[in-house]
C-alpha cells in the first residue's frame, strides 16, 4: 500500500488462542495459530497504522517496526492488556480465539492420576470483545465469529450483542477456513450489508477486512 491509508490511526488486534491453566503442566486451549491476527497486524502496519498486537501463545513473529507485540497466556491477561490500550485505540479487531471458560481452581501441583475419573469445574471468562463494545466511545469495533452451525444467524446476533460495527464470519464447515490453515473464507456483516469473499490466503483476507473497514466505516 503506497497510500498509507491508516496513517495516524492506532489499531488494536487480538490474536491467537488463550491457554487456561489446569495445573503447572496442563491447560485448556484451542487450535488457533495466530496467523489471521498476525496477517491483520502486518497489513495494518503496511498501511501506516500504529499497531498494538496482543497475542496468546503462537510461534509467529513480527518484524514491522509499526507493530508493538504483547504476548499473553490467559483470557484474563488478554483482557487486562487490551484495556491498557483501548481508550487510545481507533480501530479494534478481535481475531483471538479466547477460551470462554477457565478452571475455577488452578492446582499448585501436578494433578496425580488415580483410579477415579477426574472432574474439573470451569467458570466463565470475561468476554473481552463484549466489554470493548460496552466501553466504546469513538472506536470502530470489529469482531470475528467462528461457527460450526447456524453461522449467519449467530454472527448477526454477535454483531448486535457485542455492539460491533462489523463482524467477520468464518465457518468450520467451509474447507480451508478457520484455524490450522493458511487460507480463510469469510463473510463480513455490517448492520445493513453482507460482503461475501472467496477462499484466499490469510494475507489477502486481511486486506479485504481492512479495505472493508476503510470503505464502510472510516469513509
Ligand atoms: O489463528 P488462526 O489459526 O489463523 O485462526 C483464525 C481464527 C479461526 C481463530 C479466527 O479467524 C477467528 O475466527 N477468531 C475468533 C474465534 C472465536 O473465538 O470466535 P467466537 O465466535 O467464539 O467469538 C466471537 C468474538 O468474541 C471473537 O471476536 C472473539 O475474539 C471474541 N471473544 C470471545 C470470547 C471471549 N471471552 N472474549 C472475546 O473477546
Amino acid at each position: 500500500h503506497l497510500k498509507k491509508s491508516l496513517l495516524g490511526k492506532t489499531v488494536l488486534i487480538t490474536a491467537g488462542p488463550t491457554y487456561e491453566a489446569i495445573d503447572p503442566v496442563r491447560f485448556i486451549g484451542n487450535h488457533s495459530s495466530g496467523k489471521m491476527g498476525f496477517s491483520l497486524a502486518e497489513e495494518a502496519a503496511k498501511r501506516g497504522a500504529k499497531v498494538i498486537l496482543i497475542s496468546g501463545p503462537s510461534s509467529l513473529k513480527t518484524t514491522h517496526q509499526n507493530i508493538d507485540l504483547y504476548r499473553i497466556t490467559s483470557a484474563k491477561e488478554m483482557y487486562n492488556k487490551v484495556f491498557e490500550f483501548y481508550s487510545h485505540t481507533d480501530i479494534a479487531i478481535a481475531s483471538a480465539a479466547v477460551a470462554d471458560y477457565t478452571p475455577k481452581e488452578v492446582s499448585p501441583e501436578k494433578i496425580k492420576k488415580n483410579d477415579e475419573n477426574l472432574t474439573i469445574e470451569l467458570i466463565k471468562n470475561p468476554d473481552i470483545l463484549k466489554a470493548m463494545g460496552e466501553q466504546k466511545t469513538h472506536q470502530t469495533l470489529v469482531g470475528f465469529a467462528l461457527e460450526t452451525q447456524n453461522e449467519e444467524e449467530n454472527a448477526k446476533a454477535k454483531l448486535e450483542k457485542k455492539n460491533l460495527d462489523l463482524i467477520v464470519l468464518n465457518s468450520l464447515r467451509d474447507e480451508g477456513a478457520g484455524f490450522k490453515n493458511d487460507t480463510n473464507k469469510i463473510k463480513i456483516f455490517s448492520k445493513k450489508e453482507v460482503f461475501d469473499f472467496v477462499l484466499k490466503s490469510k494475507e489477502e483476507v486481511a486486506k479485504d477486512i481492512l479495505d472493508c473497514i476503510e470503505t464502510q466505516i472510516l469513509k
